[in-house]
């Protein structure tokens, strides 16, 4: 597919991948600070959160551990079914761990509200949540995301990770999806 062909169905940049490289240092030196002295284990929902995970595992100055989950609570479609599956668990026991759960995007909350119900019984020490992008305006329910990249509007996006149906993961910057692509 040529470049040109994927501009057509875009219909819009909402971030840049300037500004999430500037967004993902700022974050980084809080969680750092936040996280002194304190075990820590980022884990990142698959597989969305792919880009953000390498690029903010990056910008961590200090250690930490990596793992990973895969859900689904979408289909092919742009809409939430709200029904939760784990099609890949943890690998790592969260006993004494603090864990930071690292995320492409907050849309209808109801993914992480889901996850953060399953993991609180899992025996962390502590559960954050840092989500790159949140749409407040398809909230249904409230999650508790302490780090939060960039509020966007109510708009099916695509890039740094985020897709439709598998496809624009590897665009380097945040765009909206053109209606005629999925309508
Ligand atoms: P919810 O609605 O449960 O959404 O907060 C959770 C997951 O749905 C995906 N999602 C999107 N993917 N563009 C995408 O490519 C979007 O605008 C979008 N909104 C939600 C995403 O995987 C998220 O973790
Ligand atoms: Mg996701």
């Amino acid at each position: 597919m040529r470049a040109a062909d994927i501009q057509s169905e875009l219909t819009q940049v909402l971030v840049t991948e300037e500004q999430i490289h500037a967004k993902l240092e700022e974050i980084a030196a809080r969680v750092s600070a936040d996280y002194a002295g304190k075990d820590l284990l980022l884990v990142g929902v698959l597989k969305g959160a792919v880009m953000v995970m390498a690029d903010f595992a990056r910008a961590l100055p200090g250690p930490m551990m990596m793992d990973w989950m895969a859900v689904s609570s979408y289909g092919a479609g742009t809409r939430s079914s709200g029904v939760v599956q784990i099609r890949k668990d943890l690998d790592t026991d969260l006993h004494d761990k603090h864990v930071l759960i690292v995320e492409d995007i907050i849309d209808s909350g109801l993914t992480l509200s889901w996850l953060l119900e399953n993991f609180a019984s899992r025996g962390a020490s502590s559960i954050e949540v840092f989500a790159l992008l949140r749409k407040p305006d398809a909230a249904k329910v409230e999650v508790n995301c302490k780090y939060v990249g960039f509020d966007i509007p109510n708009e099916f996006v695509v890039g740094y990770g985020l897709d439709y149906a598998e496809r624009y993961r590897n665009l380097r910057d945040v765009a909206v999806l053109a209606p005629h692509v999925y309508s």
